[in-house]
């Protein structure tokens, strides 16, 4: 049954809501290299053609300057930003512990070139292969790609920061890890912060079982500090921290197939916390697998785009993706200044109500996937707002509201009809449902 989803492939037209019927193409092009497809294959033309684009390179962008900002509070990490985001199933996944049923693997979830090539889904993915070179601190900015719904917050293509830090787990890396522990707690003591924090191991969240747990705590300290002290810089100045109205950061215990004890930080900005990062002690697994058994250490991953949104008062994430010179020119490199909003233009909201054929299912993602490649960023939101199954036929009946709506121009309404029935024809094409 999931196989038959993304039976019929759309070839990349130029006009961007003309579908030219081909059937799937047997081979897709990409960063100049040819790639077979297979019956798992359902990347998209949308989705392809972001791949190039590399927006934490471009000069004066918002996400550019906030990798630049981070990387200037690490400034010995060694800095990382050029990895093709093609990676195997395996080093996106098994290489980093997830079990074999993790749901992230599924192809309603991430995106696949074919069985044993998919788009990144995290920057975690290239941990093994950068400790292999021999890396002990470093940087990694990449895209990432997930497979997700549609609104103002959510693009199936966004940006995330790796970092990592490694010592040697005998006693002169420990003495390392409790000098710059000393240093990193005299500096915060001293500063703006205040910090809720959780003890750095616990019995949910414990030390690995081939770790001194001495070792482990004092590394998870490193982490909290080294954390503390770059949110301290990212966002004290913003927030305006003061003595009587500090930054305020609070940790989270959580879980990583990749790291134990792992943690969850936010940071309370505009009136709410917000997440802002995953981390925690690397699993000795993957410091084996890369070569480097004798180490021990910590990582993290945090998403660009939620951080840069709430800095530079972005309010639509498909701003980052704009081409237009109302948006990329209030911008400076290095510089983070408030987004002065061009006006809105109207929404225009059009639904769709469909009952699914018996062998096919339409995951709400595979729907989104379709509006997105016939609709591009006109596409603002889309909502499931009914779901049924007739209780005599069993057959099972959706209607989506999509809201279209450009950030550069106004639609009109028959533009929006265009491409409104774009989807419906796909839709009846690929998931061959029949419209109510
Ligand atoms: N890769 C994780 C994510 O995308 C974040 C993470 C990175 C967590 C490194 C722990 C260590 O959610």
């Amino acid at each position: 049954m999931q196989n038959l989803r993304f039976s019929r492939f759309f070839a990349f037209s130029g006009r961007r809501w003309q579908s030219t019927n081909a059937l799937k193409s047997e081979y897709l092009d990409i960063l100049g290299e040819r790639h077979a497809t297979d019956d798992i294959t359902n990347v998209t033309p949308a989705i392809l053609s972001k791949i190039p684009l590399r927006l934490h390179s471009q000069p004066n962008h918002p996400l550019s300057t906030l990798r630049s900002l981070i990387e200037s509070h690490f400034p010995d990490y060694a800095h990382l930003s050029s990895l093709s985001p093609l990676v195997t199933p395996f080093k996106n996944f098994d290489e980093l512990s997830f079990p074999k049923d993790h749901p992230g693997r599924a192809v309603t979830d991430s995106y696949y070139i074919n069985k044993g090539l998919m788009l990144r889904t995290h920057t975690s993915a290239h941990e093994v292969e950068v400790f292999a070179q021999g890396n002990t601190q470093w940087l990694l900015t990449a895209d990432v790609y997930r497979r997700d719904e549609i609104d103002g917050s959510h693009y199936p293509v966004f940006h995330q920061m790796e970092g990592a830090r490694i010592w040697s787990a005998d006693a002169s890396g420990m003495k390392e890890v409790e000098d710059d522990n000393e240093r990193l707690s005299s500096h915060l003591t001293r500063s703006n912060i205040a910090i809720e924090d959780v003890p750095h191991l616990s019995p949910a969240n414990p030390a690995q079982p081939m770790h001194d747990p001495r070792h482990s705590e004092l590394i998870a300290k490193n982490l909290k500090l080294s954390l503390n002290s770059m949110l301290l810089h990212l966002f004290g100045g913003v927030a305006g921290a003061t003595k009587e109205n500090p930054l305020r950061v609070r940790w989270i215990e959580t879980y990583f197939p990749f790291t134990s004890p792992s943690f969850e930080v936010e940071v309370f900005f505009g009136g709410k916390w917000l997440e802002i990062l995953g981390c925690g002690v690397v699993r000795q697994a993957t410091l084996d697998t890369a070569n480097v058994p004798h180490k021990i250490g910590w990582a993290f991953g945090l998403g660009l785009e939620r951080i840069a949104m709430v800095l530079y008062s972005i309010p639509d994430i498909r701003l980052f993706w704009s081409t237009d010179a109302r948006f990329l020119s209030q911008f400076k490199q290095g510089e983070i200044s408030k987004f002065k909003p061009y006006s809105k233009y109207p929404s225009c909201f059009k639904d769709v109500s469909f009952w699914t054929a018996q062998d096919i299912s339409v995951h709400e993602n595979d729907f989104c996937d379709l509006v997105r490649d016939v609709a591009g960023d006109l596409v603002e939101d889309v909502k499931k707002i009914d779901s049924f199954v007739h209780p005599k036929t069993n057959r099972t009946s959706l209607c989506y509201r999509i809201n279209y709506r450009s950030m550069d121009r106004s639609l009109s309404n028959e533009e929006a009809n265009v491409v409104q029935q774009e989807v419906v024809s796909r839709l009846k094409e690929q998931f061959r449902v029949e419209i109510r």
